[in-house]
């Protein structure tokens, strides 16, 4: 199988316009991708790529002042034309400082992939209309994507540039937590001066291209490889198992390692890498993969978890029986007795699909090697997780293998995951040359994990009074050929799967099962998603039937300080979730009331619903050791490093913890200069994932901040009281009165190179949980509450969100900007995943079949920060990262039985769904 598009070949010809202003002269193929020659020829990587197929607008570009996707413009096309890219829009107009400025300002730009993109395209619409409605700035910006923002932060900032638009100065010292701090890395992502993996190339970089199995499972041979080598000039090297001088086995939770780089005589999907190509770029893009050596045989695979699970199924993994990964059970009382007992029982059903994470910047890096060391600079999530598989895989040391992480345009757990890494890494060792790998569209879906399919059933009992006694879930996940995250979802969805209520008895059984499809991994909240669409939609049926308010019923049944969870922990603190749903009280009467009055008087075919739904979820790893570790380094001139490890995927954790610990040391943010992820010169703060970074890292910021600042009076001899005023030029002891200058410059330096240094360990306390899920698997839980108001038309089955109103207890909002920007994306994650998103291997493996929300899909959304302070969290902080996404779903699915009575029982809610939903109640059919 080809993975990356190859362009025909043509006549190279002089090819001259102006692009920015200047004029450019440029030996190219008129056929070439105008992307490929601003990026490639002429160095302007502010223009990103995406999709290369006219799908993500990634690429936009001004072409004589329209917008257009420079994927998909031909370079002779633009012969005597003006291009303008990201980095021209200042000089071109000074309405774009404004904008820039603007989406600073307003957070529009979170990973940045797609900032680049989005800012041409508003520029070409405020160039025409300096006041644009925000409808027309939806269809301005409809042709370009973001799965980051929920469009919203974008819109206001395009629709308020016109306007004199400044930010707040940097925060002084001690006044940086709860501030909408501008996010202190904004300005290279709207400058187009960001570096993401594609966008550093090494001059002498060779290339790589993998060979990838075209079946679901096929037993494969090779023909002659060095044959093949020999007759293609500008090819060095064909890798395969064999050349893998380590263990050919990785994975994200060694425990479950299983993973190779290249599938030993049998691969078990599709897109499953068999083999790699190395040689001079050039070459390998003028090769034709189809002429690569290899023989399939193809297999009977198994597609789906009941072909999995059958008796005479064989053994994908043969010590793993039954083909299940692995199992997950909490319970406690007596879950068939209160059953039995219930007033009121309900059960149901819920299916979902796989969901690809479809972030804007596919997976890309370079590798070289150093001596007897291996450098990687790419998009990651995990960089201290990556050299630990890498050094695995090529036999040596991990102190040998350094990771520097780029900016990383999108990862919602897909990029925890190791993917060009090994490829680039292995060739780089063996050749002694940097090697660069960048993966296509088609690529990066046919080969990295998707969020779990589930099918999951459930029953439910409450009294007659609407408490709820009883809950019985069980779940199996697709967890495709590898087991990447699958032990984490099998495990955190039992802990999850009662909701933030109380129920007193309890059991919930999953379990993770391989079946001969991509591998699903971590997506934004580990399976605890697919779980709240059944989880709420249940608890509304047992509400109706109950008789109860649906908002009323779950305000009566929510967690409280004292009320054991269902793994029989008492959090006795920070438990938020009834003050989220009664902030919903209010809205959800009147648009109760509004929707009654609509329905009554409609008499077309549009009607109109009202859901809500809650959500739960656990901070970091789930009983596991899960620590960060900070390190800030006082230099001589006052300036304070802050080597904080926590990638920044776009959630703001630079910008965040930077916060925290100026706050800790009492010293003003300006004062600060961040020091990246690099393995080799910051220490680990583990992945980003599970919410983790502003509970885990900013904890260990503030313990590190605050050692700091006690060193630092230590030093001056001074008492804690005092304070310390910063400057470039040294320190200020100001102590009852009096002050003395704390001459830095003739300090010695330690062997960090700074004059104090001082670092912080924070690892969450958990306990294990015991065989029936019992124990603490988390310090601290986040919650929160969407209602969502719907209108569907039940000629068509199409379904409009109206509105989402989201309410999340975050502790402390250390950036409310930045917290609302977690909710507004997780918002637009929630819709496609209840709405449109499904992922089918082998089919649509492109953005173009494959739906995600564009700006014309996303609602109104209204976000209500509760502030219920957890006393570990770093002043009393908890995440939203993976929070936000978890209840607009069954909030949506809620709204639309609402509307129009129907449970739609697979998701997504596709129109021909909901109306055959619509039809077959109609007919006289409970369901959909
Ligand atoms: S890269 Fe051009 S539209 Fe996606
Ligand atoms: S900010 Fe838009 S894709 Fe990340």
């Amino acid at each position: 199988m080809a993975t990356t598009e190859k362009l025909p070949v043509a006549e190279t010809a002089l090819i001259s316009f102006s692009v920015n202003g200047y004029p450019v002269d440029v030996a190219a193929s008129g056929t070439r991708r105008l992307s490929r020659v601003l990026r490639d020829d002429l160095g302007l990587t502010g223009t990103k790529v995406g999709c290369d197929a006219g799908d993500c607008g990634a690429c936009t570009v001004l072409l004589n002042g329209d917008p257009v996707c420079s994927c998909l413009v031909a370079a002779g096309q633009v012969a005597g034309c003006e291009i303008t890219t990201v980095e021209g829009l200042a000089k071109r107009s000074p309405l774009h400082g404004r904008l820039q400025q603007s989406f600073l300002s307003h957070g529009a730009a979170q990973c940045g992939a797609c900032t680049p993109g989005m800012l041409v395209a508003a520029t070409a619409l405020l160039e025409k209309n300096q006041s644009p409605t925000e409808n027309e700035v939806m269809d301005a910006i409809g042709g370009v994507l973001c799965r980051c923002t929920g469009y919203r932060k974008i819109i206001s900032a395009t629709v308020e540039a016109g306007a004199a638009v400044a930010y707040d100065p940097l925060p002084a010292a001690g006044a940086a937590v709860g501030t909408r701090l501008v996010r202190l890395d904004g300005k290279k992502k709207v400058d187009g001066t960001e570096i993401f993996g594609a966008d550093e190339t090494p001059v002498d970089a060779l290339a790589v291209r993998v060979i990838r199995c075209p079946h679901h499972r096929a037993r494969f041979q090779f023909g002659e490889l060095d044959r093949f080598v020999a007759d293609h000039p500008g090819l060095l090297l064909v890798l395969t198992a064999k050349d893998v001088p380590g263990i050919d086995c990785y994975g994200v939770i060694p425990r479950y390692a299983d993973q190779p780089v290249f599938a030993h005589r049998e691969a078990r999907f599709r897109g499953e890498a068999v083999a790699a190509v190395v040689g001079e770029r050039d070459a390998l893009e003028a090769l034709d993969l189809a002429e690569f050596p290899v023989s399939w045989e193809e297999l009977p695979a198994l597609e789906t978890i009941d072909e999995a699970l059958d008796a005479g199924a064989p053994r994908m993994h043969g010590h793993r029986e039954e083909n299940v990964l692995v199992r997950g059970r909490v319970a406690c009382g007596d879950v068939e007795k209160a059953l039995a007992e219930a007033d009121i029982v309900v059960e149901s059903e819920y299916e979902t699909g796989f969901i690809e994470h479809a972030y804007i910047e596919p997976e890309a890096g370079f590798a070289r090697r150093v001596g007897d060391r291996i450098e990687i600079q790419a998009c990651t999530q995990s960089p201290y997780m990556d050299r630990d598989d890498i050094a695995k895989i090529l036999g040596i040391a991990p102190d040998k293998v350094r990771i520097i992480p780029t900016a990383v345009g999108g990862g919602f757990g897909a990029k925890l995951d190791l993917s060009v890494q090994p490829f680039i890494a292995l060739a780089a060792w063996k050749l002694e040359r940097p090697v660069r790998m960048v993966y296509s569209r088609t690529e990066s879906i046919i080969s990295t994990t998707k969020r779990h399919p589930a099918r999951m059933r459930l029953r439910a009992g409450a009294t007659r009074d609407g408490k709820i006694t009883a809950l019985d879930f069980a779940a199996d996940f697709n967890t495709g050929a590898y087991s990447s995250w699958g032990p984490t979802v099998a495990g955190r969805v039992p802990v999850h799967a009662s909701g933030p209520y109380r129920v007193p008895n309890y059991r919930a059984l999953t379990r993770a099962v391989h079946t001969n499809v991509v591998p699903a991994g971590a997506f934004r909240g580990f399976g605890v998603p697919q779980a709240a669409i059944a989880q709420e939609q249940l608890y509304d049926d047992l509400a109706d039937r109950v008789g109860m308010d649906r908002l009323e019923f779950r305000i009566l049944n929510a967690l409280d300080n004292e009320s054991p969870t269902v793994t029989g922990q008492v959090l006795g603190e920070g438990v938020g979730i009834r003050a989220c749903f009664e902030s919903l009280r209010a809205r959800w009467q009147t648009a109760r009331t509004e929707t009654a009055v609509f329905n009554a008087r409609a008499d077309g075919p549009l009607r109109r619903g009202v859901g809500v739904a809650g959500m739960w979820y656990g901070c970091g790893n789930t009983s596991l050791p899960n620590p960060s570790t900070v390190r800030i380094g006082l230099k001589r001139n006052g300036r304070i490093a802050l080597h904080q490890g926590a990638v920044d995927i776009g959630q703001g954790s630079n910008t965040i913890v930077t916060q925290i610990c100026a706050d800790a040391v009492m010293a003003p943010v300006a004062q600060f200069d961040l020091v990246s992820g690099d393995t080799s010169i910051s220490p680990d703060c583990g992945k980003t994932s599970a919410s983790r970074q502003t509970f885990v890292t900013g904890k260990a910021a503030h313990m590190a901040g605050t050692k700091l600042r006690a060193e630092i009076l230590k030093l001056a001899g001074a008492c804690d009281c005092a304070q310390i005023e910063f400057s470039d030029k040294g320190l200020t002891i100001v102590e009852k009165g009096t002050s003395c200058v704390l001459s830095l410059e003739d300090l010695p330096l330690d062997h960090h190179g700074y004059v104090i240094t001082c670092e912080a360990t924070f690892d969450p306390p958990t306990s294990p949980l015991n065989e029936n899920g019992q124990g603490s698997p988390y310090a601290v839980f986040g919650f929160g509450a969407h209602m969502a108001e719907v209108e569907v038309d039940v000629d068509l089955g199409t379904v409009r969100v109206l509105k989402v109103t989201a309410a999340h207890d975050v502790g402390r909002a250390i950036n409310p900007t930045l917290i609302e920007g977690q909710i507004e994306g997780g918002v637009a994650q929630g819709l496609g995943m209840a709405l449109m998103e499904e992922f089918f291997p082998g089919r649509g493996e492109n953005l173009h079949d494959y739906l995600i929300p564009s700006a014309g899909d996303i609602p109104s959304i209204e976000s209500i920060l509760i502030e219920d302070p957890s006393s570990i969290g770093p002043f009393g902080a908890k995440g939203i990262g993976e929070q936000a996404v978890i209840p607009t779903a069954p909030a949506i699915l809620n709204a639309i039985h609402d509307a129009v009575g129907v449970r739609i029982q697979k998701i997504p809610a596709t129109p021909d769904r909901v109306r055959a939903a619509i039809l077959a109640k109609a007919n006289g059919g409970a369901h959909g």
